[in-house]
């Protein structure tokens, strides 16, 4: 079994619109997978879908031997429990989505921070279990504090500096550019530490001597324990980056396999017709 299995999403958005048909695929760890296909095609759907903020009408998705998912889902499953499924992916929007009220280091350690607070409760708990006298407990909880969000901290700047921005962690969103805007959202996405991490367009917000800098961060975090699904319209970094590439059209998937032969000798007149039509727009 591979590491993420995907298997017969499908999506219906009110009573015709169609946004995925049947949609298999499977990616072993550590591998990138690309999504290509025009506007509508169901890409975004399908990464939605994938990191449970959209609901699947039916199918199913195991991620490292676990089901995660199976459609429709059962109505006694909680909020929290959507939320924990959700925190095995990381998503990059083309919008960026930062805190503007937050500088860089805070916009990359809220999330961890955040769950720190459910640790913080459980380790109140397990003291409280042990009945140690409450002057102890307090001065426990101070110390375990102070050790995880000092780790929290240091975490936040080795990912900060891994995209190359150690020199901002005070500004705020509004005083950085583009592309340093969508490197402050790739490492909060990575703070996290997802098993898979999916971008959506990452690169179509920015004006194009910034898309590089992007994309060389996103090359960069390709390596065995990272497996990472990216929408793109970037035809290049698709053919140079890729383990495997998809072409979505009308939500279903009309091709799929590695970028050489998809790129090379495309079968279908529509990824054909897709080809020649990026092919004008970017040098493949
Ligand atoms: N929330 C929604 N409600 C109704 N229809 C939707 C919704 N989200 C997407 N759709 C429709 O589903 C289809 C697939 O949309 P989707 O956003 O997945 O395409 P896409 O391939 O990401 O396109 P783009 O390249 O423009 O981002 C489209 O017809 C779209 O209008
Ligand atoms: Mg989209």
């Amino acid at each position: 079994m591979a590491f993420l299995e995907v298997n017969n999403f499908n999506k219906t958005f009110g009573d015709k619109v169609v946004a995925l048909k049947d949609v298999n695929f499977s990616l072993e760890k550590g591998k990138v997978l690309s999504i290509i296909g025009h506007s509508g095609s169901g890409k975004t759907t399908l990464l939605r879908c994938i990191n449970f903020l959209t609901e699947v009408d039916s199918g199913k998705m195991t991620l490292d031997g676990e089901t995660l998912l199976k459609a429709p889902m059962d109505k006694s499953i909680s909020e929290a429990e959507i939320r924990e499924k959700r925190l095995n992916f990381g998503l990059v929007f083309q919008s960026f989505n930062l805190f503007p009220q937050y500088n860089v280091l805070d916009n990359v350690t809220l999330a961890p921070n955040m769950l720190l607070l459910d640790d913080i409760k459980e380790y109140k708990k397990s003291l409280k279990a042990q009945k140690l006298p409450l002057l102890e407990r307090k001065s426990l909880v101070k110390e375990f504090i102070k050790e995880k969000k000092a780790k929290i901290e240091k975490e936040g700047l080795e990912i900060i500096e891994k995209v190359g921005l150690l020199d901002k962690i005070k500004s705020y969103p509004c005083e950085l550019s583009g592309g340093q805007c969508q490197r402050v959202a790739i490492a909060r996405a990575l703070a996290l530490n997802p098993k898979v991490l999916c971008f959506d367009e990452p690169t179509s917000a920015l004006d194009p001597e910034l898309t590089g800098e992007v994309l060389k961060v996103i090359k960069s975090l390709k390596q065995k324990d990272r497996t990472m699904i990216i929408v793109t319209h970037e035809m290049s970094f698709a053919k140079n980056v890729s383990d495997e590439v998809i072409f979505m059209a009308d939500g279903e998937i009309v091709e799929s396999g590695k970028p050489k032969d998809l790129f090379n000798n495309p079968q279908s007149e529509q990824l054909k017709a897709f080809l020649s039509s990026a092919n004008n727009k970017d040098e493949l």
